[in-house]
């Protein structure tokens, strides 16, 4: 049976790939990597630098494709991820049957931890659904959520403490923020809560050499972050970051 490997590498620091994440790329012999567009071709480049370090040159081979990119401004968001995903299966469904030999190992690299806001698992049961056979093996990465935290030197719950973790869009629904870490928030939510308590953790391009940090109570730094942000965002045509809201005691 053909076999695929979901490889977490971390939040872009090649050292973040762990030992098991090695041992599985020395395994693989074909890595799927999706092209999300001419801003994002840094990651694609991140993903190579890392094929390059842990691998001898010309042991594997790359196959670079084009992902279908979600409608982001449909009004029915979940709506245009189901389609999207739709999408992605049929493509993924393609590579599996086409550029899979017999013997070969499949793998795809996969931004941070794979379980975290990742939907290769959910698309890959879709391709399963379309009857396409294979053996699955995922290995756990880093997460960009942990990198910030080690970055910042804070602890991601206070003793006894839950932590919420959710997507930009979701946070002007929390009635109070006590410990929530943002991701995917290409709007800014943050800058709209008015709340005096709040501390701000924020973290972008973690684990890269462009990296950025800023820390403060909410209400004091938030218009230095929004400034860094689209400064930043203008220079390298993407932009990726996470922050942690807290409430001080
Ligand atoms: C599709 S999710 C993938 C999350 C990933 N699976 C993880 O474990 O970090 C993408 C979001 O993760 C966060 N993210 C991923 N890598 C990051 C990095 N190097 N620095 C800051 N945030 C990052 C951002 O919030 C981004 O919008």
């Amino acid at each position: 049976m053909k076999q695929l490997l979901l490889i977490g590498i971390g939040p872009g620091d090649p050292r973040q790939v762990t030992f098991e994440a090695v041992e599985a790329l020395r395994r693989a012999t074909v890595f799927f990597v999706l092209d999300k567009g001419a801003d994002k071709d840094e990651l694609v480049r991140l993903r190579r630098g890392i094929l390059e370090r842990y691998l001898p040159a010309g042991g594997y081979r790359l196959v670079q494709v084009e992902d279908p990119q979600r409608d982001g401004q449909a009004t029915d968001y979940v709506g245009a991820v189901r389609s999207w995903h739709v999408q992605r299966a049929a493509l993924y469904a393609r590579l599996i049957e086409d550029e899979l030999g017999a013997g070969d190992i499949g793998a795809f690299l996969l931004w941070g931890e794979p379980g975290l806001y990742d939907s290769t698992l959910r698309i890959l049961e879709r391709v399963r659904q379309r009857g396409v056979a294979f053996a699955l093996e995922v290995i756990p990465g880093i997460s960009s959520i942990q990198a910030l935290a080690a970055r910042h030197q804070i602890p991601l719950n206070r003793i006894g403490e839950p932590l919420t973790v959710l997507p930009g869009r979701r946070l002007g629904e929390q009635g109070r923020v006590d410990n929530v870490v943002v991701m995917l928030d290409g709007q800014c939510a943050f800058a709209a809560l008015e709340d005096a308590g709040l501390t701000i953790y924020w973290g972008a391009y973690l684990g890269t050499p462009d990296e950025m940090l800023i820390a403060g109570p909410l209400q004091t730094v938030k218009g230095r972050i929004l400034r860094e942000r689209e400064q930043a965002r203008q220079r390298k045509g993407w932009i990726m970051d996470t922050y942690l809201l807290r409430r001080e005691d």
